[in-house]
């Protein structure tokens, strides 16, 4: 039923890209599910997901199951030869199921309670919700274990979306057993926690209760460990269901939709337990560049899989959960569907099939809208359709990255807890300004651990990772001595596994490997500059040091920090490390950021003009260079090949439509 694919198991259906998204017809009168059916196949869908938020329709009562209309649907999909990727289920439990264990509903830091009467009202600890969950996912699996249509299993959905941590008791006695387990007697959690400081002192773990509401700062130790359990705690309840669906369908692949760089779960952990990495991005129209945002959930994605991934859900046109949801401009959805399949996704799913009449999401976008078939939002969704048809063939080919951003969950909890130098330190939206400058230079870029294998990239951009391993400082010197460039930015190596500092001067793990020493933080007020000495500005971040072991490329010009670096280069073994002590932006980043692609010898994928995004698929025998024009002009681009999408051989030189897309296959000889 799966094909095997670098160790994860791949569903075997849909043959091409997958091409659908959730389906939900229990909201709607049974006889819509001809017209649906038909609809589905004029547009080519070829998966749905469903069953995704059934149980009280399919448990109406504690252990008493109705099958009949998933049954229904299951063999109506079977028929119209549409792969299922059924979900369990788990994501809501029913009213009558947290009206009678109140205790299951989870708890807010400040005590405040969250009721049923919306979704995923319940505590991810709970052994109540855990069993029900668990014997759900029982029957659903051994109902539907052959069921023709069933392609892939979908637990849950978007673990931990709305309750990524509850503070009840149940949550504080299963802390305080990960904490046992982690740490074996209470000398050694006293010492993690460095709890001689404000009188903290632990004599018995039932003291320990999860970081709930104080007076003051919260003990940083413990707050970090909260995180890591609380990522772990859903993780469990993932591996809780995954564990059944396996034992009982050891062929069909699991998977569970994440949520691009979703702060409260350590993906690099929950990756391995995956066999199809999938994912939920949807525009935030208040980033700076929403658009690039879209290039950089896929590049993570296909670097937590190791290859092609599914993008799950985005929305048709607005979604209803912003201030101010705009809807999407013409040609917008088909363009931004096709920004994941460049980044590597084999399939795209939207949110969802029919916009909803009725219930919380009734102005969200739907594949199907309100107002009906003769619409925008139709027509691009078949052209979408044709078009992932006609990019069949790019089916399981691969895009290769010469440059990553590093990034760890547990650096980025710790990096931001309070109490630290400056609150502006945002380590997403830093991430997202260097992913930002090498797209607009058309270079690849993975999102990679610090503890995954680095030695493939040519260069490595380390913003802000605070927290640090001995083993990963060591990994990063390796790095640079076998030949890579590496750009360390400030407030890294910081601090050890237990957030505590570095003594001897920042940035601690880093310092040798850098050849800077740092004796004090100077972060800037809001709106705050810093001159610096090629007369360009830093903001956010300055400090006083000196350089032990580096070449000084810029220094600070300005106030008590003046003459202490602020860019600095170490040739180390055959590679370098820059180091970089305040904020760049703007002209000054990309500068810098041309700096590392001379030195490190990172190609774009193509020079074409600002706002056309170009990356390259490619297996042993073909190559596929996707364009994607972000601008409201024709751009001219210089490429070559046949656009599987418009028919159109092109030879040297292409016109793409403002907002337009082509696929070339290009010539395997490049
Ligand atoms: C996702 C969720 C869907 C739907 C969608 C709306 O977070 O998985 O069920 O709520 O958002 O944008």
């Amino acid at each position: 039923m799966a094909d095997q694919t670098d160790g994860r198991r791949w569903p075997a259906r849909p043959a091409g890209i997958a091409f659908g998204g959730d389906y939900n017809p229990e909201q709607w009168p049974e006889e819509l599910r001809k017209e649906d059916l038909r609809l589905m196949a004029e547009a080519h869908v070829n998966f749905v997901t469903v069953a995704v938020f059934s149980w009280a329709l399919l448990e109406p009562a504690p252990g008493i199951f109705d099958w009949g209309w998933l049954d229904r649907v299951m063999d109506d999909l079977a028929e119209a030869g549409i792969a299922a990727d059924l979900a369990t289920a788990t994501a809501s439990p029913p009213p009558w199921f947290s009206s009678s264990n109140p205790e299951t509903l989870p708890i807010r830091a400040d005590g405040t309670k969250l009721w049923w009467g919306s979704r995923q009202a319940f505590c991810p600890s709970s052994p109540l919700y855990r069993q029900a969950a668990v014997r759900l996912v029982e029957a659903i699996a051994n109902r539907y274990a052959t069921h023709p249509a069933l392609a892939m299993w979908h637990v849950h959905n978007e673990y931990g979306c709305h309750n990524a941590a509850c503070f009840c008791d149940i949550s504080a006695a299963a802390f305080r057993a990960w904490l046992e387990e982690r740490y074996g007697d209470l000398a050694s959690l006293n010492e993690a926690w460095g709890t001689a400081f404000w009188s903290q002192r632990y004599s018995s773990w039932e003291q320990i209760i999860p970081p709930r509401t104080t007076g003051a700062i919260s003990n940083p130790g413990q707050q970090l460990d909260w995180a890591r359990f609380c990522s772990d705690e859903l993780l469990a309840c993932y591996l809780a269901e995954m564990t059944v669906l396996r034992r009982v369908t050891p062929d069909v692949p699991v998977t569970t939709n994440m949520m691009s760089l979703f702060k409260p779960l350590d993906y690099q952990r929950w990756a391995r337990h995956l066999d199809v990495i999938s994912n939920d991005h949807y525009r935030l129209n208040f980033l700076e560049r929403p658009d690039t945002d879209l290039s950089l959930s896929g590049d993570l994605m296909r670097s937590l899989a190791g290859g092609p991934w599914w993008l799950m859900e985005h929305s048709p046109s607005a979604v209803n959960w912003q201030p101010y949801n705009l809807a999407k401009a013409p040609g917008q959805l088909v363009r931004d569907s096709i920004v994941h399949v460049a980044r590597g996704a084999d399939a795209v799913g939207f949110f969802q099939w029919r916009a909803s009449q009725a219930g919380a999401e009734k102005y969200h976008s739907g594949m199907v809208p309100h107002a009906g078939v003769d619409t925008k939002v139709w027509r691009e969704v078949t052209a979408l359709g044709r078009h992932l048809e006609a990019l069949s063939e790019v089916k399981g080919t691969v895009v290769e990255a010469q440059a990553a951003i590093v990034h760890s969950w547990e650096s980025w909890w710790a990096a931001e807890l309070g109490a630290h130098p400056s609150a502006a330190l945002d380590v997403a939206s830093h991430i997202r300004s260097w992913h930002c400058a090498l797209w607009d230079r058309n270079v690849t870029t993975d999102v990679v651990s610090p503890d995954d294998d680095l030695s493939r990239y040519r260069l490595l951009i380390v913003p802000n990772l605070y927290l640090m391993h001995d083993e990963q400082a060591a990994k990063l010197t390796a790095y640079v001595e076998r030949g890579g460039t590496l750009l360390v930015t400030y407030f890294s190596g910081i601090a050890d596994g237990h957030d505590h500092v570095r003594l001897g001067g920042y940035p601690g793990a880093l310092r040798e490997l850098l050849g800077v020493w740092v004796e004090e933080f100077y972060p800037l007020a809001p709106g705050g500059t810093v001159q610096l000495s090629d007369s360009s500005a830093g903001t956010l971040w300055s400090e006083l040091g000196r350089a032990d072991d580096a070449e000084v490329l810029v220094s600070f010009a300005e106030g008590a920090v003046t003459g202490s670096p602020a860019l600095t280069r170490r040739q180390v073994g055959a590679g370098s490390a820059f180091y970089l002590a305040t904020h760049l932006s703007g002209a000054h980043l990309n500068a810098l950021v041309s700096r590392l692609l001379d030195e490190s010898g990172v190609e774009p994928v193509l020079r074409a003009p600002q706002g056309v995004e170009a990356v390259r698929r490619s297996s042993e025998d073909a190559r596929y260079l996707f364009l994607l024009n972000h601008t409201d002009q024709e751009q001219d681009v210089e490429a070559s090949g046949f656009d599987l999408l418009s028919g159109v051989q092109a030879s040297g030189r292409l016109a793409l439509a403002p907002g337009g897309v082509a696929v070339l296959r290009e010539d395997p000889a490049g």
